[in-house]
């Protein structure tokens, strides 16, 4: 039998600062989730995720919004590295549910150069939704080289590497309960 290792806290960790905590995030998602509520009011919206990051905010969004809908996941990849520029984005697993004539909520977690979600907007309109709208939890209005269209946004943060709620860093921290800035990334 292996030992089992002793487990430092993680949320704790001493490399991490807070950004933004946990009470800030639910609040505002709250209040983002009553807005969508009003605005979709007697219509059916379709939320779809962007896996992974956007995972965490997605299931706390979607009990915030009272009111009829469909979910749907999408995970995406740039292609190959240094390429990101380009703006072409891969689709690694596709949607499960059609798209014609429904009104598309596109959930992510983090509006930075936009790419992604200017590729992923263009493509579920010319799949025949409706309507295709922008949650993110976070944007970096500084990072920003297609203009996108955001109807719904939790907080505008500035220029720095994030991880949390969803957010990884070579996959790690996406399990923390609030937004923290990496310290010393390497
Ligand atoms: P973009 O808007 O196409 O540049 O891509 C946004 C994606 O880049 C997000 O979905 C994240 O996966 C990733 N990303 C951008 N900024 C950060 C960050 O600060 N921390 C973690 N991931 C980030
Ligand atoms: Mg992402």
């Amino acid at each position: 039998m292996h030992p089992v290792p002793v487990t430092e806290s993680e949320f704790n960790n001493p490399g991490l600062e807070v950004l933004i905590p946990t009470d800030k995030l639910q609040a505002r998602i709250r209040e983002i989730g009553a807005e969508i509520a009003r605005d979709y009011a007697s219509r059916r919206p379709q939320l779809v995720c962007v896996l992974k990051g956007a995972m965490v905010f997605m299931s706390d969004l979607m009990r915030a919004i009272d009111m009829q809908l469909t979910i749907d996941f999408i995970a995406v990849s740039s292609y190959g590295k240094g390429t990101r520029t380009s703006g072409e984005v891969k689709i690694v697993k596709d949607l499960d549910e059609p798209m014609e004539g429904r009104e598309i909520i596109l959930v992510e977690d983090i509006l930075d150069t936009g790419l992604t979600l200017n590729y992923l907007t263009n493509n579920f309109r010319s799949r025949g939704a409706t309507s295709v709208k922008i949650a993110t939890l976070l944007n970096k209005p500084d990072r920003r080289k297609v203009e996108v269209e955001v109807a719904y946004k939790g907080f505008d943060i500035p220029d720095e590497f994030v991880v949390g709620y969803g957010l990884d860093f070579s996959e790690r921290y996406r399990n923390l309960p609030y937004i923290a800035v990496v310290k010393n990334l390497p």
